[in-house]
Formats: C-alpha cells, structure tokens, sequence
C-alpha cells in the first residue's frame, strides 16, 4: 500500500504526520520505507539520521534503490532520506522527459513486495513534477490540515493536482485535521467546516502538542519521546485506521 501525505501548505504537519505513522505501522510488524521528496530533508532530521545518500541519487545519479535506503536503527523501518539536491532532480525529471511514473518506477521492487506499507512525505508544492509522481502512485491520500487558521486553499490545490493526473482508479482520500485546540473557537469552527465539507473522510483531529515539537528536536518520533501522551495515543489511532483501511 503506498501512502502519500500532501498539502500545498508548508507548516501544517506533513512531516511529522508521515513520520509518526510510518514509525507506527512499523511497530505493528509492518514493513514500511519511508520516502522523502521534500527537499528540506526533515524526514531524517526527525528519525535523528542524516541525508545522504538520497531520492536524488535514486532517480538521477542512478543508485539502486537498496544503495540509498538506509535501515532507520527502528525494526521494520527503512527511510530514503532527501536534501536540497531534490530540488534538482525535479529540474532533471522536467528535462529528461517528464512522466508521472518515474517515482513509481524506481520504488517498484519495494512497493510490489519488499515493504507493505510505502510512505511518501511530499514538499509544499507542486508543479516539479515530484509530487504529481507521488500522488499518481498512492492509494490512499492524506491531507493534514491545520485548524488553527484552515486554509481550504491547500486541500483545493492537492485535489486540483490530483483530479490534472487523470488518475483511472481514484486514490482513497482522508484529511487529518492537526494543530487542534478545542478551546479556541477557531478550531471547532474550522474543524466543523472541514467535516461538513468532507464529511467521514475527515478523520480524528490531533491536537496541538508541545510534545510532538520537542520529540522533532530530539530526533526521536513521539512513540519513543512520549509513548503516553495524548499526541502519541491520537497518531496510534491514525496508525489503528490505515490498519483497517488496508484490509
Ligand atoms: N500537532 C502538532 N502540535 C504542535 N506542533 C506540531 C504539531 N504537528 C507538527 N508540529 C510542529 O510544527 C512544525 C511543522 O510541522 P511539519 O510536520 O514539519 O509540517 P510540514 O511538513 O507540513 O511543513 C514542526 O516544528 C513540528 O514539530
Ligand atoms: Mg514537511
């Protein structure tokens, strides 16, 4: 199952979101390789690795894709890690001859078998070509966004993406709503526009933590930095549903 986290705006959780669930499925006895496609290469900096070798060695330099997946030090956790040369190979892919299949391509041994569970982390914005690869291969689709001051506009530009790549079966879509804090009436209004607007597809809020911030410092994922709070329980029901969704 290839699983893509997007949003075209930056800040709203994708990272931390694609990190903590791959890390999740993994401590279920899942094998997951997590990919980085965004160029700030915070996927590593959150496992607490370093960024090389990366995604652009995989589809420009032509590393196998066992040469740049790295073991994550976590059981059942392989991570290829990105940096700022992923920018270029955006670039490449345009000149190269650009398809929506490339990523989908170069991953194959690993999502038509090696891992169960394939988790993209895209960067927030479209048009390189990566993102349009990384939702082209996905069956399910998860759009975290923020409540604290929603904005529709980066949900409409994932869809608007997706809906361009003609897709023939379209992918399982689901928002996760982050940065909640039912105190603020912000929140719950957003939150209620989101539900009325996407209805069951919109899962679970997870709530704004400072835990979730401090374990990203700290280079661990919220299941090793604070397994008994909040944050940790309401990814662990995140976890829990693409469980059942894979079903
Ligand atoms: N639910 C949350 N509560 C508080 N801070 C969060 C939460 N989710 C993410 N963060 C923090 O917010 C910042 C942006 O999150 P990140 O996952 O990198 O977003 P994106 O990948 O969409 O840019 C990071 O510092 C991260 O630790
Ligand atoms: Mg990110």
């Amino acid at each position: 199952m290839v699983i893509t986290i997007a949003n075209q705006k930056g800040g709203v959780g994708k990272t931390t979101t694609a990190v903590t669930l791959a890390h999740g499925l993994a401590l279920k006895n899942h094998k997951v390789l997590l990919v980085d496609l965004d160029p700030q290469g915070h996927c590593a900096t959150l496992l607490g690795m370093g960024e090389e070798p990366g995604v652009f060695d995989l589809l420009v330099n032509d590393r196998s894709l066992r040469e740049v997946t790295r073991f994550t030090g976590r059981p059942a956790l392989w991570l290829i890690p990105s940096n700022k040369k992923t920018a270029t190979a955006q670039v490449s892919l345009v000149l190269e001859g650009y398809r929506h299949t490339i990523l989908l391509e170069a991953l194959a041994p690993a999502v038509n078998g090696r891992v169960h569970y394939t988790i993209l982390d895209t960067a927030p914005s479209a048009g390189g070509g990566l993102q349009e690869n990384a939702l082209y291969m996905a069956n399910l689709i998860i759009i975290p966004s923020a409540v604290d001051y929603l904005s529709l506009d980066g949900i409409a530009k994932v869809l608007k993406t997706l809906n361009a790549l003609h897709r023939p079966k379209p992918p399982v879509l689901w928002i996760v709503p982050t940065f909640y804090d039912e105190v603020t009436r912000e929140s719950r209004a957003n939150l209620a526009m989101l539900r009325d607007r996407f209805g069951d597809r919109v899962k679970r809020p997870i709530h704004r933590a400072t835990a979730l911030r401090e374990a990203a410092a700290a280079g661990r994922t919220i299941f090793e930095y604070a397994p008994d709070s909040r944050a940790a329980e309401e990814y662990a029901a995140l976890v829990w549903e693409v469980l059942n969704a894979g079903r």
